[in-house]
């Protein structure tokens, strides 16, 4: 079998406990051979000043570097204030400049979102599409990923407990590594 797709998952909560980077962890452990999933941190970013780009700070640098060694990024965000928690906001705009050399750019995405409310983010998993268009990167239409009452998601291992969920989410991968397999520049 030829190596998997290095898939970059984002996660857009930075507390500790975070029920969306537990999310990405059980959905590591579901994904097919065709994925290994591993999360890039965000948490020392420092809020996207254009005037640090003269001296990038170490953490750009290396954020930027990662993104653009992997085959596609999973974007795993909850929801603040109907919307993209500042955080993984930030750390779009970090990668989107300087403009030229935008590390998204043709990168396949998929995005998942998550909430203990009964909407599963649908708000926040919006705007990052939205926001993925702007930084060109092709990203995965259907299935669309709103995990509700995600605090009743896993079981004691960390697992998703809820068959059908599980199920879904297996889909959910699926479709993303052959999406990967469509869209990734070679
Ligand atoms: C929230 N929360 C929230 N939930 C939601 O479904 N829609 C929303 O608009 C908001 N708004 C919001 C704003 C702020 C500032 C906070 C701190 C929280 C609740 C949020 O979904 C919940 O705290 C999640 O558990 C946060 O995700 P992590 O940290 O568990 O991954």
């Amino acid at each position: 079998m030829s190596e998997p797709y290095d898939v970059a998952a984002i996660v857009g909560s930075l507390r500790r406990g975070s029920f969306t980077r537990r999310l990405v962890l059980a959905l590591s452990e579901l994904a097919p051979p065709t994925l290994k999933i591993s999360i890039v941190e965000i948490r020392e970013l420092s809020m996207y000043d254009a005037d640090d780009e003269a001296a990038a700070p170490a953490p750009w640098v290396n954020f930027r570097n990662r993104i653009k060694g992997a085959d596609a990024v999973l974007f795993a965000t909850t929801e603040y204030n109907r919307s993209i928690p500042g955080a993984l906001k930030n750390a779009i705009d970090v990668g989107s400049r300087p403009k030229a050399a935008n590390i998204w750019d043709g990168k396949p995405a998929a995005i998942v979102s998550c909430s203990p409310g009964a909407l599963g983010a649908f708000g926040a998993n919006q705007h990052v599409r939205q926001c993925l268009l702007s930084v060109n990167m092709p990203t995965l239409q259907q299935p669309e990923a709103y995990i509700a009452h995600v605090d009743k998601l896993f079981d004691s291992s960390g697992a998703i407990a809820n068959p059908g969920t599980r199920e879904f989410c297996g889909k959910f991968l699926e479709a993303f590594a052959q999406w990967i397999g469509k869209t990734r520049r070679v």
